[in-house]
């Protein structure tokens, strides 16, 4: 049998005086009167230290049994859920309440906080009760966070846990229009429209959708307006439909060119002659381009020819056999009225790919 140290330190007989002091780590331990504590060395280096049932023993003014009541006290555990569970999936919008719980074994009360992860945006974690509360953003994420449980002797367990969170099916509503399909996005929906019609909601109908060179539009700027052999002063943009000029070819091999600014889908074309004269173009060609350099001529009625205006006012509205993909548009005079030179004046329909 190992021999045994015991070391009884009992107090003055004045409440509170100091009795033993150790200069390191410097602890003062103090004791009410009949206040007794017993150190043993026993086998092995360990200690054994018992607090008598007399008065209290102090260690730097803290109470010697709390000491001991941490060091015997067991960390909390986890009820009802395992320390890696599944607390729910939510649909976007929902209100949700879910709870972590775990104990002291000791008796204790908890209190929870995050330590990793994210918790859904929008939600948050009471400290005091565990519980889980909030409104499921519109996401489709699955969200995983750590929470620890700590006792009131900073002893703790941690857990690790996770909300799904599933987003609104934002197609619920039907928003495509003209028969478009929808696909349901992250906060979101993009609608697949069918042929003729475009826009976030297939409401644009394409060939009646002026992308802007009209003179009370201009969404298409003069620097993407351009022509080649142009007539005397005339400018390329004043070949705008219902400009008060027009652009005017000096003859056979001009035309008047806009550019969309990027590729786009070309479904129409409509013109008139110059304002007021008699420079109108009874006959002419549509050539596009995605890149400004091969063009290939368009069709309408099965023809390369468009028929103008017998009339240099009347507006003329070509639909295209096909609609097609292009940037740069050319519109090549063939014919025009006698004696005079080619006017034009124009404007291109048609929906952004
Ligand atoms: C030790 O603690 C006791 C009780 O708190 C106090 O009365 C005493 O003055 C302390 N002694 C020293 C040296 O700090
Ligand atoms: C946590 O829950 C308790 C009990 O329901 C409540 O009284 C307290 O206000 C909540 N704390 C927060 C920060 O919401
Ligand atoms: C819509 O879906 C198409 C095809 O998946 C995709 O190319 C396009 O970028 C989407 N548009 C938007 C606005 O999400
Ligand atoms: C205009 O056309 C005429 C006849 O083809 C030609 O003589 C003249 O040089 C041309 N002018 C310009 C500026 O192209």
């Amino acid at each position: 049998m190992a021999a045994r140290i015991v070391l009884v330190v009992s107090l003055a007989s004045v409440a509170f005086a100091s009795f033993l002091e150790v200069d390191y780590p410097n602890v003062n331990v103090s004791a009410e009167r009949k206040g007794d504590a017993i150190f043993e060395a026993g086998a092995g280096g360990s200690v054994f230290l018992r607090p008598g049932a007399g008065g209290t023993v102090y260690i730097d003014k803290t109470d010697l049994r709390k000491f001991i009541e941490k060091v015997k006290s067991l960390p909390p555990i986890w009820t009802r859920r395992s320390e890696h569970d599944t607390l729910g999936t939510f649909l976007s919008g929902q209100y949700f309440d879910v709870d972590v719980e775990a104990v002291d074994p000791d008796g204790g009360n908890i209190m929870y906080s995050l330590i990793s992860g994210h918790l859904p945006p929008g939600t948050s974690l009471n400290m005091t009760t565990g519980h889980v509360i909030g409104v499921a953003p519109d996401i489709d994420a699955t969200y995983t966070f750590g929470i620890r449980a700590t006792d009131i002797h900073g002893k703790y367990a941690d857990g690790v846990f996770s909300i799904s969170i599933r987003e609104k099916d934002q197609c619920s509503s039907m928003p495509c229009m003209n028969g478009g399909t929808c696909v349901d996005q992250i906060g979101d929906f993009n609608c697949t429209c069918p042929l003729g019609y475009g826009d976030t909601t297939c409401q644009t109908q394409c060939e009646i959708n002026a992308f802007g060179v009209a003179n009370n539009v201009m969404k298409i700027p003069d620097a993407q307006i351009s022509g080649h052999l142009t007539l005397g002063t005339a400018l390329p943009w004043e070949g705008r439909l219902s400009s008060t000029t027009g652009w005017i070819g000096n003859d056979t091999g001009s035309w008047l060119q806009i550019d969309l600014g990027e590729v786009r889908h070309m479904f129409a074309v409509a013109t008139q002659g110059y304002h007021s004269s008699t420079y109108y173009t009874s006959s002419f060609k549509v050539a596009y381009s995605q890149d400004g350099n091969k063009f290939v001529y368009a069709q309408s009625k099965n023809s390369e020819f468009f028929k103008g205006s017998a009339n240099y006012d009347m507006v003329q509205k070509f639909v295209l056999d096909r609609p097609v993909r292009t940037r740069f548009v050319r519109f090549l005079p063939e014919l025009w009225h006698n004696g005079g030179h080619p006017g034009l004046r124009v404007e291109i329909y048609g929906c952004d790919v």
